[in-house]
């Protein structure tokens, strides 16, 4: 049987979360490293982790790892890779991103020909082929990594980024990622059973993603793979792990999620896209203003992205929103509200402390998530 160790990158500061994935689906975690995750897996692990990884943004292969102070070393150590074992004949394979952090090489582009040419040789060796290699087949997009003069060159076995589930047809102005959604809910402790409303779901990504997660649903169930079309990958391991996923869907949990905003074009967008995703029996939208938000319910949990106020304009405007937010959810009885925001001075417009707050980022803006942890339920409540 096979085995791959497997590069998956996430947003700065989910790396522990995804760890956590990444252990449950029973590989072995080999290096956690700023904003990715190396780690063994059986000749399954592709294919499940394609399908199942939440808050991963991609899936790599990794294929070598050598330290390279100049380009003959890059070449050099390129070249001597058996890339057969990985390209076969036919196959086009993109140097599709170089990045390169704190090391002597660091023109990117000439690091991209240079592998490209390495990989190059060292196919038309192996295929004994002597004029230009036929790049016409399946495609294995190759990424160079270098930190510290040390390369690390693997092939993604993802092609669309994970994020894209396929169910996100249309969205609001700011909507957050799906991998993001799915680490905000997954740094609660709320379960299916137990009452999730966002009070500003634009899109509606948070619920939605929560809803997959209740359901058991895997995130990569609605799209497919740029690894399905592989010579090098058996294909009867993506059809069974895609069967094994959908049998493992559990509809016999009963739980409603409920998604308000006071843009209606929002909600609507919001209902098309849980219908896409296959939920929209499980999450009801509605407009309405998180400002005004009441409930008669008691340990309840709110998750929610609300607007940054990114521009100098919109100051006052987020100010009073934050002021009116901690206003209203401070009448909510016995709940946890967890909010996810890059402006700075949150907790004093929002008029309390959070009980724990958690550096992510958003893409590449410096964000916090604002845990206020409420009482847990008496036990028949918690079900
Ligand atoms: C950053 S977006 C949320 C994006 C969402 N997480 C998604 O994935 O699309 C913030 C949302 O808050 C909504 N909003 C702003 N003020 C609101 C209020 N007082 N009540 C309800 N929604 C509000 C906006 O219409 C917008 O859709």
């Amino acid at each position: 049987m096979k085995n791959y160790t497997l590069v998956a990158p996430c947003f700065f500061g989910m790396e522990k979360i995804l760890a956590r994935e990444i252990k449950n689906l029973g590989f072995e975690i080999i290096k956690t490293e700023d904003g990715r995750i190396t780690y063994k897996t059986d000749e399954d692990g592709i294919a499940k982790s394609n399908l199942w990884l939440r808050c991963a943004e991609r899936v790599h292969l990794k294929v070598a790892e050598f330290e390279a102070k100049s380009f003959d070393d890059l070449y050099e150590n390129t070249k001597r890779i058996d890339w057969s074992t990985y390209i076969p004949y036919g196959a086009e394979f993109p140097i599709s991103k170089a990045s390169s952090i704190k090391s002597k090489l660091h023109s990117t582009p000439d690091v991209q020909s240079i592998v490209k040419k390495a990989i190059v040789d060292s196919l038309k060796k192996k295929y004994m082929e002597t004029g230009m290699l036929k790049e016409d087949k399946e495609k294995y997009p190759i990424f160079v990594f270098i930190h510290k003069d040390k390369v690390v060159i693997t092939v993604d076995t993802t092609g669309d980024a994970l994020h894209k589930r396929g169910y996100r047809e249309k969205a609001n102005k700011a909507p957050i990622r799906e991998t993001l959604a799915a680490g905000l809910v997954y740094l609660t402790p709320w379960r299916p059973g137990r009452i999730l409303v966002d009070p500003m779901c634009g899109s509606g990504t948070i619920l939605i993603e929560a809803a997959m997660m209740g359901l058991n649903m895997a995130p990569g169930l609605n799209r497919e793979f740029i690894s399905e079309k592989w010579r090098t990958y058996d294909k009867k391991i993506w059809w069974e792990e895609r069967k094994k996923a959908f049998e493992a869907i559990d509809e016999s949990v009963k739980f409603k999620l409920r998604g308000y905003d006071i843009d209606p074009e929002s909600v609507e967008i919001a209902r098309e896209n849980a219908e896409i995703a296959g939920v929209s029996d499980y999450i009801d939208f509605e407009v309405g203003d998180a400002t005004k938000f009441e409930s008669d319910d008691e340990y309840g949990f709110i998750i929610t992205n609300p607007p940054y106020g990114e521009r100098l304009e919109e100051k006052e405007s987020i100010q009073l929103l934050y002021k009116e937010l901690g206003y209203a959810f401070k009448r909510l009885n016995n709940w946890s509200y967890y909010l996810i925001t890059s402006f700075e001075e949150f907790e004093y417009e929002f008029g309390r402390e959070a009980d724990r707050k958690r550096k992510l980022y958003n893409g590449m803006l410096k964000t916090y998530y604002y845990q206020y942890v409420g009482p847990r339920p008496p036990k028949a409540i918690n079900g």
